[in-house]
């Protein structure tokens, strides 16, 4: 028998993925609610909507508040999204990094892709990045790839992609980075290369909690994520990934996510594209 969701529960629901993750499920996303709540209630065996609320604000079982989490967040991703942002990269942004850090005589490179989802992010990034160092041995490159969601990191950190998933990547850096194989049921398959995989690190991160590190970045990638978000906590969190940038370090973001009506004191650049000053 389908079970239906009481307004009252959809409100708790609601709130609770606000305050854990900033994502606000407005009325309209009930039925995807439901549908996310009743695989976990499958997975968990757990009969009632108000059992798996209580169970997992409990505290009693955290790694399935992880799960919840999880089967909330829309992952969707490619590689080369929003390619403007990989040309303005090559182009413009990381020559001048280079430039600047070669005068000074240092050789940090450090990149963030916040909300990374399987990877297709990073790993694009990474392989501009590479693919435009003169001596990639001369730098230390490192990309930080973080996500909410633990299902998603799992397949970015195993970086194999079906056929099609790779098929608008240019051909020389799909050569170049990925290996050709086929899988058990006869298809075929790209696995990232992996002296790529070396310069990322996935990890497991709530945009909306502290982190963990120090930074800074030369450029961060956060991009369609905030889009979930309410405007406040937009603004919290535009001003904390700016604090994380170098001088003259670059935030891109979704260019459907302006960043108009945000107080933030970061430097309009082209669209989706901001900058710390120096
Ligand atoms: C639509 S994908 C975007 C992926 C990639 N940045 C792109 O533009 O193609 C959004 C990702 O943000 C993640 N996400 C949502 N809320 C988050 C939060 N509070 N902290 C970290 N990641 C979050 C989701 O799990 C999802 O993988």
């Amino acid at each position: 028998m389908d079970r239906i969701l009481a307004e009252r529960l959809f409100v708790q629901f609601s709130q609770l993925v606000y305050q854990q993750c900033g994502i606000r499920l407005h009325e309209g996303k009930k039925a995807l609610l439901q549908a996310r709540l009743n695989k976990r209630l499958r997975a968990t065996g757990i009969s009632s909507y108000e059992d798996y609320y209580h169970h997992i604000t409990s505290g009693e079982n955290p790694p399935e508040m992880v799960h919840f989490l999880d089967s909330i967040s829309t992952n969707l991703t490619y590689f080369f999204r929003e390619s403007q942002h990989f040309e303005f990269l090559e182009n413009i942004a990381l020559p001048g990094i280079l430039d600047r850090k070669s005068k000074r005589g240092e050789n940090r490179l450090r990149f963030w892709s916040a909300g990374c989802s399987t990877g297709e992010e990073p790993y694009g990034l990474a392989m501009s990045i590479l693919s435009h160092l003169d001596d990639p041995r001369k730098w230390d490159l490192r990309i930080l790839a973080t996500d909410i969601s633990t299902r998603v990191l799992d397949v970015a950190c195993r970086g194999v992609y079906a056929a099609d998933k790779v098929k608008k990547i240019p051909p020389q850096l799909r050569h170049g980075y990925f290996i050709r194989r086929g899988n058990r049921n006869g298809e075929e398959e790209y696995e990232v290369a992996t002296n790529l995989k070396q310069i990322i690190s996935f990890r497991r991160l709530n945009l909306n909690d502290n982190y963990p590190f120090k930074g800074p970045f030369d450029c961060i990638f956060c991009r369609n994520v905030m889009i979930y978000f309410d405007k406040k906590t937009q603004e919290t969190l535009v001003n904390r990934l700016a604090s994380y940038l170098t001088q003259g370090g670059y935030l891109f973001v979704g260019h459907s996510e302006s960043l108009t009506g945000l107080s933030h004191p970061l430097t309009y650049v082209k669209p989706a594209v901001y900058q710390r000053g120096y």
